[in-house]
């Protein structure tokens, strides 16, 4: 459902500089895709072009067949709405608006029934343990929450992609653990498929797949298959070969 294809990127400025080099990754419908890498190694610019926020300088991406970059202004606002959902690290919450408010706001934007759009609301908070919240405005909320309810949003129109720039960043480990099982719940349950960067190991495992950059080029990839734990292990191994900032294992939770 996802090509992305000899990507490169070279951010152009006083001085250029390139961000990615080569990249070509293939994620099939339903996949559960981390990626990991250290700090710089080009995670969210990649995420970014995939979420077609930004654009490859060479390469191209193609989702479900077709090239977003090519749409025309209108069609790319439509595509990004309708087709793919995403979770910020900072949750991207509208400060002024109540939690429902804001899990509705793709659905406004779609011209939806204001009663519909309640429902869809209900039906995902309840799924989300945050139904209880729903009236609350966002600084009223905890960050464990707030990360919820940025998933709720992103999941409300049912995404066919759901692209997640470290969901856990911000969380404490069990808050982390919530929103990891709901993620892969939300992945078995509605065959969403999932993209999520990360720094963090115990988050990590819950994928089926995590890739690894490093100075913006692929390092290796590794499958999780039947014992979590153990691929935990492996992720943290893997980690340690490539190195890094040693920023990348302070956030291990074991
Ligand atoms: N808009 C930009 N202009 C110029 N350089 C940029 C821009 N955005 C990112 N970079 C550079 O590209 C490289 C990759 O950045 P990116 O944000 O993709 O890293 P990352 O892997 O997400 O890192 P982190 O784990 O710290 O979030 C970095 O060296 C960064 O300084
Ligand atoms: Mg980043």
């Amino acid at each position: 459902m996802l090509e992305v294809k000899q990507v490169s990127k070279i951010y152009d400025g006083k001085i250029a500089y390139r961000a990615l080099t080569d990249i070509n990754l293939s994620i099939e419908e339903g996949e559960f895709v981390g990626i990991m890498g250290p700090s710089g190694s080009g995670k969210t610019t990649l995420l970014n072009m995939i979420a077609t926020i930004d654009e490859p300088t060479t390469g191209e991406i193609l989702i479900n067949g077709k090239n977003p970059h090519k749409l025309k202004k209108d069609d790319l606002a439509k595509f990004r709405r309708r087709e793919l959902g995403f979770v910020f690290q900072d949750f991207n919450l509208l400060h002024t608006l109540t939690v429902e408010e804001n899990m509705v706001l793709p659905l406004t934007l779609d011209g939806e029934k204001v009663r519909e759009m309640k429902r869809k609301a209900k039906a995902i908070a309840e799924k989300l343990g945050i139904a209880s919240i729903l009236n609350k405005r966002t600084f009223e909320i905890s960050g464990g929450q707030a990360q919820r309810a940025a998933v709720a949003r992103a999941m409300i129109h049912t995404p066919k992609l759901l692209l997640a720039d470290e969901p856990t960043g911000n969380l404490d480990s069990k808050s982390s653990k919530d929103v990891m099982e709901m993620l892969e719940l939300i992945n078995q349950k509605e065959r969403t498929t999932m993209l999520l960067v990360t720094h963090d190991p115990q988050a990590a495992s819950y994928c089926k797949r995590v890739v690894f950059i490093r100075d913006g080029k692929f390092y290796s990839e590794i499958h999780r298959g039947d014992n979590r734990q153990a691929f935990f292990q492996k992720i943290i191994d893997t980690l340690s070969l490539l190195g890094g900032d040693g920023n990348d294992l302070s956030s291990i939770r074991v």
